[in-house]
């Protein structure tokens, strides 16, 4: 008889998406009022005073379903990055994004999702997730893109690379003309570039993407309000995709899965650009002190493009780790991105950058 609980292979055996640690666990385990959170690089300004305001305005229309084609998002983002609205996509996060591409893209069992190794969980996860393999070419041994190692990797049935510059976990930033180089090289392929962090990257205008999409047909950029734009809560990312593609993932995507108040609060924060501009300066300035502090301490940063810096402590990660756990700070570990010596931390307000760094110099030094 078959048995009627019975799981795909596919998801028996999947590994979930490792969260950062839960606050309310850590402070009830080492007994502390207030714990730092520099684990999953939000904006430490919280979310932009217009995107509050729209948020309380729209609760009013909470029992009317959204527009079901996220027209009036698509129209901000559009002016915003001055792509047709036919081009681009909304989600649920770009997690959601993500997940979409892959679905619309692989053909389960036959094609293949291309990408790094590390990288962002969610591209291996849901490549899984819909039964298409995913092959992931390793970093250069010094975490720096090797993109010729990728395109040799490729066969005819790579049919998605999912590329993220600035990158997560390491904070490098690719140039476009390299980003170009692939998408030429791999004209099976839809190449998406993941551009999570990419308002963080300096001068912006050296890594701009955008002007490049015109000439290659299978290049998509992805985009989070998540980060730089203050709205993690609420769920919102876009593509910028190939028409057919947009089209594709549109008619795809579950109706109504970007609610209303996310999209009102995506439009707002577009228009907040003083918050906007001072979540940059803000993270641009401190990214720099708090490098120079982890040299100072003994450890060895990474130079990088985003709100995040990955580091190697002078001790075993894990020690250093739960020693700044156990002082309040939490930040994240990177073992499940296979890099068990290195830490990731996120910028934060300058007193939490100089709390995380008072306690890193206590645990280095005890
Ligand atoms: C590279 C990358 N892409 C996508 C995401 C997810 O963004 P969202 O919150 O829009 O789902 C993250 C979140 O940390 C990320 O680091």
């Amino acid at each position: 008889m078959p048995d009627p609980l019975a799981i795909r292979p596919e998801i028996r055996d999947l590994k979930a998406y490792a969260h950062a640690v839960d606050l309310e666990a850590v402070k009830q385990r080492y007994g502390l009022e207030r714990v730092i959170k520099l684990a999953s690089n939000e904006n430490p300004l919280g979310p932009p005073p217009l995107a509050q305001e729209a948020v309380r305005a729209e609760a009013r229309d909470m029992s009317r379903y959204p527009d079901p084609l996220n027209t009036g998002i698509r129209q901000a983002v559009s002016e915003h990055t001055g792509v047709a609205p036919e081009r681009i996509a909304v989600g649920n996060g770009s997690d959601d994004l993500i997940d979409l591409l892959v679905r619309v893209k692989a053909r389960p069992g036959v094609d293949q999702v291309l990408t790094l190794d590390p990288c962002f969980d969610l591209y291996v996860i849901q490549s899984r997730i819909a039964g298409v393999q995913c092959c992931q070419v390793p970093l250069s041994r010094d975490l720096r893109f090797d993109f010729t190692a990728l395109v040799d990797a490729a066969d005819e049935n790579t049919v998605l690379v999912y590329l993220t510059s600035p990158m997560n976990p390491t904070g490098q930033a690719a140039l476009p003309q390299e980003l170009a180089e692939v998408a030429r090289a791999l004209p099976q392929a839809v190449v998406i570039i993941d551009e999570a962090y990419i308002d963080f990257a300096h001068p912006r205008q050296d890594f701009d993407l955008i002007p490049l999409l015109d000439e290659l047909p299978n290049l998509g950029v992805l985009r989070t309000f998540s980060k730089a734009w203050g709205l993690a809560g609420v769920r919102l990312g876009y593509a910028i995709l190939p028409e057919v593609l947009a089209d594709a993932v549109r008619r795809t995507q579950i109706p109504f899965n970007v609610n209303r108040v996310a999209a009102s609060a995506g439009v707002a924060a577009l228009q907040d650009l003083g918050h906007y501009q001072a979540t940059l300066e803000l993270t641009i300035s401190q990214r720099g002190h708090v490098a120079r502090e982890l040299e100072r301490l003994g450890c060895r940063p990474m130079e990088s493009q985003t709100n995040f810096i990955l580091f190697q402590p002078p001790r075993p990660a894990r020690e250093v780790f739960d020693g700044l756990l156990e002082r309040g700070v939490l930040i994240r570990a990177m073992d499940s991105a296979g890099l068990p010596d290195r830490l990731r931390v996120s910028i934060g307000l300058e007193e939490e950058n100089r709390l995380f760094l008072d306690a890193l110099s206590d645990v280095l030094s005890s």
